[in-house]
Parts: structure tokens; C-alpha cells; sequence
């Protein structure tokens, strides 16, 4: 004991001797590095690569094959902390001695920046599976939630212990929470209690110098930075302290599904002149899944299925929405019918962390809309390029209420706000392999879809959503000084954050001057 523990002191001291600019001066030492873990947290907890569980323990929550099978840097090593003082060890031994840190939680990152880097790299995962728990009281509108939590974990926790009241988080249960708010995150019920960033009342991060900070010691900015600033840039969140709201004992659930034959194309054009137009309707969310030659219209009403089909009469009548259509249920019972499909499935099940990701690999990409599509463009849609492909899919989440209130711009980071009508991620699915035929057709398709789309959305920025990565917009370029480049990334941080992006700049610079935490597409350091 009293040996190993002179041994972190003389690794730590020659490591701060090293790098005390710290501006990750010396080269990556991927043996000090390991050497200053295994002095400092059990051995049991990090996985080399010489370990027989090294791979499932990185497959265990990759959410996409695409980048399993594929020959991209693979970590030094993965760290599964089971504690915060794991994380303050692992920033600390990365620092001192240039391994940086890919952090994961739910492992849903579109291009897996969690677990791999495009950049060959000297880097370890920090895992924060293990980091996982929810506190949660009944009647008490908050709870602190650990950062290796899913959504469906939390959703469990506050449905049993807190019924009557709900987080407004998104429809998939494996989704982490940390990646879900470190970019926004919408959902659902964002339309009446805003993006999942504005729902965090409290924080605790590992910063750059591996210390714990509450939102008091990090600060106004810092703690706005982090609800939806973009994960991997600020430090490592260990816990949040979510705001709860309450919810009616009952909720609606309604799925309708028309077909292009059935007028899908005239009912999307409807649905989207309803979404602002007053009355202001925060209870009711309809989203749309167009896929192939068929429109799937999903209702999530925060009430009874009476008050539901009277509001839809005077709104949405085309919709035909009937007394037969609709679920009643608690507001638990709804995230896992949403999730799951049907009402059948235990309510347990949210609690499962594996994904059945099979052998589908896919590439998504994102839009938001501030001016209706109209007819002709949603039947040319359908024409031209849904029935064309089976295996592609665009989903419509719509904005306005809470979302798009007055000076919601700078609540939290994200800012698709004001006049946004809904948010479109288009996916491409294919079976099977990163660069045969198949992934040049389904990349094709999307590719072609994206540019037919852009007479209809957003631009200067085309606005796009930072939960769903698409590296295919940028990449950060690192400059002469060490650092990430901010006039280079101005290429897709505007379009993820817009007018944010200065201020979230200016946050990192303040928190990380050195640029410790960076991925491919992390806010870089505001110039001085
Ligand atoms: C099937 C599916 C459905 C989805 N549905 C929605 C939806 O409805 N709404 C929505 O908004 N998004 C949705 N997403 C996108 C999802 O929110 C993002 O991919 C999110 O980043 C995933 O979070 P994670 O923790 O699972 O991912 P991870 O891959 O673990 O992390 C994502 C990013 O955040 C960083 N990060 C993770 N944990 C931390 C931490 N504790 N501190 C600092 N940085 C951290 C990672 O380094 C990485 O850069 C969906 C994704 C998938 C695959
Ligand atoms: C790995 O996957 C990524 C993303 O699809 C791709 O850009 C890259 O070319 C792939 N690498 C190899 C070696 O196949
Ligand atoms: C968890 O989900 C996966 C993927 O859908 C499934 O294969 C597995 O059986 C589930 N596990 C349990 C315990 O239900
Ligand atoms: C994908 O591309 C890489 C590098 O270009 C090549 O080595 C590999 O064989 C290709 N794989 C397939 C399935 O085509």
C-alpha cells in the first residue's frame, strides 16, 4: 500500500514537472499514463488491450456496428469508473501525461466519438456505465441523476418512485442522459417544459484539473455551457440534478398510420400549419415518421383521451383520430409503449441497457424548418425519394410552445428556438459493411435526399441539430499553437449553435485554455 502509494507521488510529480505549461507539451507516454491509473484506482477497473474482455467491454454500448467492425484507432485502454474519484484519476493521469479521454455514457454518439477517434491518437474511453444511480423522493420535483444513467433508467426511477411527475426526455431508452442534455436534447414533451437542457437545475463536473464542481464553484457560464454546449468539451459531468414536472395520472398515446394512397403527403402538409398557429397547444405533440410510402403520425397528448379527440376536432380533423385509436395510460407506461412499440412490454424493460443494433448500420443527418413545406413538396418527397428506399427514414419533431418562447435563445445552449417548426433527421439504414455497394447506395440516397431538402429548410446556417452528429459538416482543425481551430469550426458549430457559438467559445477558453477535452467536432477555445 505504502509502496504503491509513493509510487503515484513520484509518478504525478515527474508528470507535472513535464507538463507544467500544460499545454500537453510532452508527447502522449501511454506507459506513465497506465502506470499513474494503476497506482492511483483499482486495476480491476481498467481494461488494457491485452484483456480478454478489452472488446465486449468497448462494444458493451456501441450503438452503431458500423464502427465496431472498422479499423478506426482503437483506445489505449477503457476505463469503467465506478466512482467520481475514478474520473478526477483518469483527467489527471490523462493530462499529466497527454492521453486524452473519450468520455461515454449511453454510447449513442452518431459518429461514436465516445469510444473512437477519427484523428490517429494516442486516447482511452472513459466509461461511465458503471457511474449510475438516480435519487429520487416522491413529491420532490428534482432529483440528482449520475451521469452513466439511461433515459429509460430514469424514466423508471421517477414513474415508481415519483409518480405524478415526469423529465421530459426523448422516445429511445438506451440514449444516455449526459450525451442526451450535453446537446440539448428534445423529445416529446419539450413542447410544454423545454429541451432537456433546460430541465438541470444542478451539476457536478470533473474539470480539466480533475476537481469536482457544483453549479456555484463552476459558475453562471459554465454551468449554461453544459446543458446542450456539446459533450467532451467542458469536462466530464458526474451528476446532474434534473428538474421534475408534474403530469396528469393519465396521458394519451395515439399512433396513426397513412399511406401515400390515403392522402399521407396532404396530411403532413396540414400537420405542419398546425404547429404554431394559435392556440398555443403545449399538452399535444404529434410527431411524424415518414418512411417508404407511408406517414406514421404519433401522438403524445398530457391528458385524458376525451379532452384529446375534442382538441384534435377543431385542429387536425383530417387526421380522423377516434375514441378506438386511443391508449390511456401513466406517463411510465407511455415512454415504454413509445419505445417499445406495444403496450405488451413491462415496464422493466426500460431498464435494459442493450440495444438490439443487429447487423444495420446507419448515417443520419438533420434540418430544421421555419417556413411550411407545403403539398407539392411533401408529394415530391414521396415521389421522388421515400418510395424509392425502403430502408430510409425521416422523422419530424415538432417545435413551438416552450420550446420556441420568447428569449428561450440563451436559457440553454440550444437554439432552434423562436419560429422553428420542426426538427427533420433523416436516416439511412444498410445491411451490411462501412464501403461496399450497399453503403455507396443507402449513402447515395441520403446524400441526394439532403440536397433536394435544401430549397425547404434553413440556411445561413442551415441549422442542424448537435445530438445528431454529422461529421460529414466538419471537423475540427488543429492549429499551430496545439489548440482547435475557432474560425475553422465556425463550418458546423453555427449550424449547431448559431449565435451560441461565440459564447460557448468563450466558456472553453475560460474553463480548458489548453483544449484538453476534444473531440472531432468539441467547441473550440474563443481566440484571445
Ligand atoms: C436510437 C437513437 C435515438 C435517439 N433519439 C434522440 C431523441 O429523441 N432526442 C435527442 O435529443 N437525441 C436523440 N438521439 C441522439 C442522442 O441524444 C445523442 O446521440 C446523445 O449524444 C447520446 O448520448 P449518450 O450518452 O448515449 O452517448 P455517448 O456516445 O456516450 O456520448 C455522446 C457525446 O457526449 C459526450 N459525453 C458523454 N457523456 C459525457 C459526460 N458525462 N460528460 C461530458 N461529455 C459526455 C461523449 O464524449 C460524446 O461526445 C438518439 C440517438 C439514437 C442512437
Ligand atoms: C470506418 O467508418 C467510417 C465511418 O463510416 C468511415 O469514414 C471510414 O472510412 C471507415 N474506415 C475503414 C477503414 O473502413
Ligand atoms: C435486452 O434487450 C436486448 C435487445 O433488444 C435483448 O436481446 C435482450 O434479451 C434483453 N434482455 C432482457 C433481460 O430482457
Ligand atoms: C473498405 O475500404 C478499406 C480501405 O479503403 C479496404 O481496406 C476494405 O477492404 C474495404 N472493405 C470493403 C468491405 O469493401
Amino acid at each position: 500500500m505504502a509502496a504503491s502509494g509513493r509510487k503515484a507521488v513520484v509518478v504525478l510529480i515527474l508528470c507535472m514537472l513535464c507538463c507544467n505549461t500544460s499545454l500537453l507539451p510532452c508527447s502522449a507516454s501511454s506507459d506513465s499514463f497506465l502506470q499513474c491509473l494503476s497506482a492511483m484506482m483499482p486495476s480491476e477497473l481498467v481494461y488494457q488491450q491485452s484483456s480478454s474482455s478489452f472488446t465486449s467491454v468497448l462494444q458493451s454500448s456501441v450503438q452503431n456496428p458500423k464502427f465496431v467492425t472498422n479499423t478506426t484507432v482503437r483506445p489505449l485502454c477503457i476505463i469503467t469508473a465506478s466512482d467520481v474519484s475514478h474520473v478526477q484519476t483518469a483527467v489527471r493521469c490523462g493530462r499529466w501525461n497527454g492521453v486524452r479521454l473519450r468520455v461515454r455514457s449511453g454510447g449513442h454518439d452518431y459518429e461514436g466519438l465516445s469510444y473512437r477517434s477519427v484523428q490517429p491518437e494516442v486516447f482511452a474511453v472513459l466509461d461511465l456505465a458503471r457511474l449510475r444511480g438516480v435519487q429520487v423522493r416522491p413529491g420532490d420535483d428534482s432529483a440528482w441523476v449520475d451521469a452513466g444513467t439511461t433515459l429509460g433508467e430514469l424514466y423508471y426511477a421517477v414513474g415508481t418512485t415519483n409518480p405524478g411527475f415526469l423529465f421530459p426526455g426523448g422516445a429511445c431508452a438506451t440514449v444516455g442522459v449526459s450525451g442526451f442534455i450535453s446537446g440539448g436534447g428534445i423529445g416529446l414533451m419539450m413542447r410544454k417544459y423545454g429541451v432537456g437542457g433546460d430541465n438541470v437545475v444542478d451539476a457536478r463536473i470533473v474539470n480539466a484539473n480533475g476537481d469536482v464542481l457544483d453549479r456555484f464553484a463552476m459558475g453562471d457560464d459554465l454551468f449554461w455551457a453544459i446543458r446542450g454546449g456539446g459533450g467532451e468539451t467542458f469536462g466530464v459531468v458526474v451528476a446532474w440534478r434534473l428538474k421534475l414536472s408534474k403530469v396528469p395520472p393519465t396521458v394519451t398515446v395515439v399512433n396513426v398510420l397513412r399511406t401515400m394512397e390515403q392522402g399521407a403527403a396532404d396530411l403532413v402538409a396540414k400537420w405542419e400549419t398546425t404547429i404554431l398557429q394559435p392556440p398555443v397547444l403545449p399538452d399535444l405533440t404529434i410527431r411524424v415518421v415518414l418512411q417508404y410510402r407511408q406517414a406514421f403520425f404519433q401522438t403524445l397528448f398530457l391528458g385524458g383521451c376525451s379532452d384529446l379527440l375534442n382538441t384534435m376536432r377543431g385542429l387536425f380533423p383530417e387526421l380522423g383520430t377516434t375514441a378506438a385509436d386511443c391508449h390511456e395510460m401513466s406517463w411510465l407506461r407511455a415512454m415504454a409503449f413509445i419505445y417499445f412499440g406495444n403496450t405488451d412490454t413491462p415496464v422493466e424493460a426500460l431498464l435494459n441497457r442493450t440495444n438490439n443494433v443487429g447487423n444495420y448500420y446507419f448515417k443520419s443527418k438533420s434540418d430544421y424548418v421555419r417556413r411550411a413545406v407545403g403539398k407539392a413538396g411533401w408529394d415530391s418527397l414521396y415521389q421522388q425519394w421515400l418510395s424509392q428506399n425502403g430502408n430510409g427514414q425521416i422523422i419530424l419533431e415538432p417545435h413551438g410552445a416552450a420550446v420556441g418562447g420568447a428569449n428561450t435563445m440563451t436559457t440553454s445552449p440550444y437554439p432552434h428556438r423562436r419560429g422553428v417548426l420542426f426538427n427533420i433527421q433523416y436516416g439511412s439504414n444498410w445491411c451490411c459493411g462501412a464501403n461496399g455497394t450497399e453503403a455507396a447506395a443507402a449513402l447515395g440516397w441520403l446524400n441526394g435526399l439532403y440536397g433536394f431538402m435544401a430549397q425547404f429548410v434553413t440556411s445561413n446556417p442551415r441549422e442542424a441539430f448537435a445530438n445528431y452528429r454529422d461529421l460529414d459538416m466538419g471537423q475540427n482543425v488543429i492549429g499551430s499553437d496545439g489548440l482547435s481551430s475557432y474560425w475553422s469550426a465556425r463550418a458546423w458549430a453555427e449550424r449547431y449553435f448559431m449565435g451560441n457559438y461565440r459564447r460557448l467559445a468563450a466558456v472553453k477558453a475560460a474553463v480548458d485554455p489548453t483544449d484538453y477535452f476534444r473531440n472531432e467536432q468539441s467547441i473550440p477555445p474563443l481566440p484571445k
